[in-house]
């Protein structure tokens, strides 16, 4: 599964991008407007900093500006997947912006039908927001499951299931036993990932009886092992 970071905040990106498990980064005007920064400047030091697919979303609604802004996005650099909304000229522009050979990251996905409508609009990713349904009680991960059912039923669609909204750790595992694609989380889930009490707790006491010893690792030369061929 890949791993994506859900911010537009460029000092969080940096510190996880560093960890060498970052896959990608996805972005949105609400993210966007949070940062402070002018957005054409921001992505562009975000594709710096992360080679995989980096998401910058179109903010027009009609498909002649949609296009018009996403191949603008594009020419940011290569690894740009222009994001547009779940609609008419949102997946007419994913099929122009596909054709041309961009990336594209269908978002605001709630149904298995529209992830079906995305992927045949040759859509890069499909991002349902499984944390948003959560809030209105509906099944978010069932969604999940569905899409993943449908796009393995016809291999000729290549779309990528990105589940996005996740509000916590537990939802990337989930994720993962479906087989989607990848997990797009902000910073602190992608913290939450690597922390378990039982882990502290282990560390802390093997360093207490290694203490005891009073050895340290590279106190001393190694000589490599010589065996006879
Ligand atoms: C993903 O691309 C979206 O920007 C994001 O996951 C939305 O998450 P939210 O529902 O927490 O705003």
């Amino acid at each position: 599964m890949k791993f994506f970071i859900d911010t537009a905040d460029l000092g969080e990106i940096v510190d996880l991008a560093s960890t060498g498990l970052l896959d990608g980064v996805t972005t949105n005007p609400s993210l966007v407007a949070k940062s402070g920064k002018s957005f054409l400047d921001l992505i562009a030091e975000i594709c710096e900093v992360v080679s995989g697919p980096v998401s910058a979303e179109v903010t027009a609604t009609d498909h002649a500006t949609m296009l018009a802004e996403g191949r603008h996005l594009a020419k940011i650099a290569p690894n740009i997947a222009v994001k547009v909304p779940l609609t008419v000229d949102g997946l007419k522009t994913c099929k122009a912006l596909s054709d041309e050979g961009t990336m594209v990251n269908v978002t605001l996905c709630f149904s298995a039908s529209q992830a079906l409508l995305a992927a045949k609009a040759g859509a890069t990713f499909i991002s349902p927001f499984v944390g948003r349904l959560d809030d209105i009680s509906f099944d978010g991960m069932a969604l999940i499951a569905d899409i993943v059912e449908i796009y393995s039923r016809y291999p000729a669609l290549t779309t990528e299931v990105l589940v996005a909204s996740i509000r916590g750790p537990r939802q990337v595992a989930d994720a993962a036993k479906l087989g989607a694609h990848v997990a797009t989380m902000p910073p602190s889930v992608i913290r939450q990932l690597f922390k378990h009490p039982l882990t502290d707790k282990g560390l802390e006491a093997f360093l207490a009886d290694w203490a005891k010893t009073g050895q340290s690792i590279l106190g001393s030369e190694v000589e490599p092992l010589r065996k006879p061929a």
